[in-house]
């Protein structure tokens, strides 16, 4: 801990999981996973998804927004997340964690405090989704570790990527290995380096239930979107189809609208919506409800951190290639995709819920301050006679609060059980 390194209302009603028996467990089946093989040949083939997609099209007609960036994001044989490390200076994005451990350490700190409000119940799942390098979690681990919080506690990290999870394993991990144990939900387990068992799942449905704090940062920001635009005869779902060249090379993608309404049209859009665009991710809307769902019945507490919006939000679907914007469009699978997180939705999920607590959100530089980072950084460059360590700790703590940087553009909001609303009144969630 010392040294300092810089580095809609009903919705998910409607998409409500079918429930089948497995190994004496009852556990929720949101879609089939289907397997598939790729020939070497086409694994090398830089257009491989770019191809991939105009057959789809070719064959199927034009895709929805959702189905392009589960494809570009996902799909296991040149999705962007399934084959490389894509953080960092030489990658695409930096992320907070990513900038320095200081922020990690304040949100394991705020963890620490909000839990133990509810009496450090154990035993304690710390659940992490999309941990991108593992660093974030293994800085919460070396805090829980140093005020001894690790007892009877086990990580989970929810991860699509095979080469990320072998990073993350790598980070937090002495030892790890791939299981192939059809009882069991994770893929690949481990020890951490503090001695906690660590485990990796590909969706979160499969995560054991338990007392649980949950961290989302910039997890749901990658969570396939459809997007609806408003014409003169109503909505009509954004699709993406081919805009033909001369020549298969010349072919390219370009947004349509649906002549008819689409299913999720039907299903998603809200009654009295009025922005010109809306973006709303069913993939997330699930997820919220479950965590909702298990804070009220086991315990715990959510942290969500992302860029969003509070149901504003219109057109933020985008890409990022080396730290620049580019057209989501070209060259599938060689930008991140994302769009921004409709915070205003976990809202309207945890009010729904009725025995939810939502706080937030509230910028990342509040939040920071809220929580005493500037206390931290003080007692850190007390202790630093290094100037250009103190020039990086500096650095590092105006990028993660600055409001032309960081500072404005991330959100946090928490989840807590509702019962809690009686100590919550005397002693109020920090940071909102
Ligand atoms: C933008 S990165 C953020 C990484 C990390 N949280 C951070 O802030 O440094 C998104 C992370 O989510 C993972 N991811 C993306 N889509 C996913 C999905 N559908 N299921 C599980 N993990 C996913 C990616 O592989 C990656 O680890």
């Amino acid at each position: 801990m010392s040294s300092l390194v810089m580095r809609g209302t009903t919705l998910h009603k409607l998409l409500k999981p079918i429930t089948r028996t497995h190994a004496n467990c009852v556990y929720p089946i949101i879609f089939h996973r289907t397997y598939y093989t790729v020939k070497r040949k086409i694994i090398n083939d830089e257009n491989f998804l770019s191809k991939h997609l105009q057959n789809k099209i070719k064959a199927k007609g034009p895709i929805t927004v959702a189905d392009y960036m589960k494809d570009v994001l996902q799909n296991p044989a040149k999705g962007y997340y399934m084959n490389k490390d894509m953080l960092g200076e030489t990658g695409d994005f930096i992320t907070s964690p990513e900038i320095s451990q200081i922020f990690g350490e304040m949100l394991a700190v705020w963890f620490l405090n909000e839990c133990q409000k509810m009496g450090s119940p154990k035993p304690l799942h710390i659940i992490e989704l999309g941990p991108g390098r593992g660093t974030l979690s293994a800085d919460i681990l070396k805090v829980f570790s140093h005020f001894k919080a690790l007892h009877n506690t086990s990580l989970h990290l929810v991860e699509i990527s095979p080469v990320l999870s072998e990073i993350q394993s790598r980070t937090l991990c002495m030892s790890s290995n791939l299981t192939h144990n059809p009882k069991c939900f994770h893929y690949r387990e481990g020890i951490s380096k503090q001695g906690i068992p660590v485990y990796w799942y590909r969706q979160f449905k499969d995560v054991p239930e338990a007392f649980s704090l949950v961290l989302a940062h910039e997890f749901f920001d990658a969570l396939p979107i459809h997007k609806f635009h408003q014409t003169y005869a109503g909505y009509k779902e954004v699709l993406i189809d081919l805009d033909n060249g001369e020549t298969d090379e010349d072919i390219k993608f370009r947004y349509v609208l649906a002549r008819q309404d689409t299913p999720m049209l039907k299903v998603l859009l809200k009654p009295g919506e009025a922005r010109e665009h809306v973006e709303i991710s069913p993939d997330s809307i699930l997820i919220y409800a479950d965590i909702c769902k298990r804070i009220v019945k086991n315990g715990g507490v959510s942290l969500i951190c992302d860029y969003g919006h509070n149901g504003t939000g219109t057109d933020t679907f985008r890409a990022f290639k080396q730290h620049k914007q580019v057209d989501p469009l070209l060259n599938p699978g060689s930008a991140d995709l994302t769009a921004d997180v409709d915070f205003n939705v976990i809202r309207e999920i945890a009010i729904e819920n009725g025995e939810i607590i939502f706080l937030g959100p509230v910028k990342q530089r509040s939040f920071l301050h809220r929580i005493g980072i500037e206390h931290r950084v003080k007692a850190l460059t007390e202790k630093m006679s290094d100037k250009k360590q103190m020039e990086n700790l500096m650095e590092s703590y105006n990028f993660l609060t600055d409001n032309a940087k960081m500072g404005e553009r991330f959100k946090f909001c928490a989840l807590l059980p509702g019962t809690m609303k009686k100590i919550l009144d005397r002693y109020p969630v920090v940071g909102f």
